[in-house]
């Protein structure tokens, strides 16, 4: 191999080792710079003899063109990669499919209390949420509950361990009649000053749904559940028009008109009298047996005072049924759990 032979294998490989741009000019100026080797070898030419110059001038510059070859093939090797590069990096792969996005709906209980506050709203009811943490006087002692009664203790309610400005002790609230005392006496505040002027006040009719908290769990008992309380005060509102009411509020929420209620006789503290009201299916699935859907009773007047209104004039019904209760019944589900575990196999089928 002779000088020039060996300079261009040198020249090949120091072009195939530049990675970059940068290192290829680098690498090029070593060879065809001002004072490359190739230039130097030039310059050389002029302490030859004529013929001696010329073919050695021909063999250099020969190198040269395969020096300037190899330069142009560096090039266009770097460029490709740097192309490449880029490609890739900009990828696109338009054949991977679209993230699917559900719709999402509501939760068949959701749907029931919407269902349940537009049936009550078309007769008239305001419907009204409150709080779920909730005073020890709220939750009990309006409702004339005695300060001793069982449902107060530990073993059915949950506590909050802090009280409130006033020196109340906290509760999750286990039903929903605290709204009824929060609505009854912020209506009786809005029209004192028209009841002491000697005119009627207006008749509430709210029924207040929302989430309470018991100490218990199984099949049929959720430590959270929802209630849908009711109230309709008036000078006269009778067991009567309960009757009326919640039968009217049946037909429309089942869609059906082949049914029967019934007043069980029980016991609640803030009603005097009180009942269960029991409903019976003629046809359907559920057909024959009688189903408990709801407590009530007439208000007790202790209660009425805890509204800050009068038992002689305010008299009216209270009401408290399950919401989950009657999402089953309406869907025919047999698992309470199955309302809060928040399977999407389950919730779907309500969409
Ligand atoms: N608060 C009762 C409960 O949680 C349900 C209830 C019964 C509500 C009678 C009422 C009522 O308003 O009048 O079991």
């Amino acid at each position: 191999m002779n000088d020039l032979d060996s300079l261009l294998a040198a020249a090949e490989s120091d072009f195939a080792a530049a990675q970059q741009g940068a290192e290829l000019e680098n690498a090029k100026a070593r060879y065809l710079g001002r004072t490359g080797h190739l230039t130097e070898l030039l310059k050389g030419l002029g302490a030859l003899p004529p013929e001696e110059k010329k073919t050695r001038g021909a063999e250099i510059n020969q190198a040269k063109a395969g020096i300037e070859a190899l330069l142009t093939a560096a090039r266009e090797r770097l460029s490709r990669a740097e192309l490449e590069t880029q490609l890739r990096a900009e990828a696109l792969d338009v054949t991977l499919p679209g993230r699917q996005r559900g719709m999402g709906g509501l939760h068949p209980v959701s749907r029931t209390i919407e269902r349940i506050e537009a049936i009550f709203a078309s007769m008239g009811f305001d419907v009204a949420e409150g709080p779920e943490i909730e005073t020890d006087w709220m939750s009990f002692t309006a409702l004339n509950n005695p300060e001793n009664h069982p449902a107060r203790s530990m073993q059915d309610t949950f506590y909050v361990d802090m009280k409130d400005a006033e020196g109340r002790w906290l509760n999750l609230r286990p039903h929903t009649s605290p709204m009824q005392v929060r609505y009854a006496r912020m209506h009786a505040a809005r029209y004192a000053d028209e009841v002491s002027q000697g005119r009627q006040m207006p008749e509430v009719r709210v029924i207040a749904p929302g989430r309470v908290y018991r100490v218990d769990s199984d099949a049929t008992h959720s430590p959270m559940f929802h209630q849908i309380e009711g109230l309709w005060l008036g000078e006269n509102v009778s067991f009567k028009d309960l009757k009326v009411t919640f039968s009217a509020f049946v037909r429309e929420f089942f869609e059906t008109d082949d049914f029967d209620v019934r007043f069980r006789p029980s016991f609640f503290p803030f009603t005097e009298p009180s009942a269960e009201i029991d409903i019976r299916f003629g046809s359907g699935p559920l057909a024959g047996r009688w189903l408990e859907v709801a407590g009530s009773g007439q208000v007790h007047p202790n209660v009425v005072r805890s509204y800050n209104l009068d038992p002689e004039t305010a008299i009216g019904f209270a009401f408290g049924m399950g919401a989950d209760r009657m999402a089953m019944l309406r869907y025919g589900i047999d698992d309470l759990r199955l309302m809060f575990d928040g399977d999407l196999r389950f919730l779907s089928q309500f969409q």
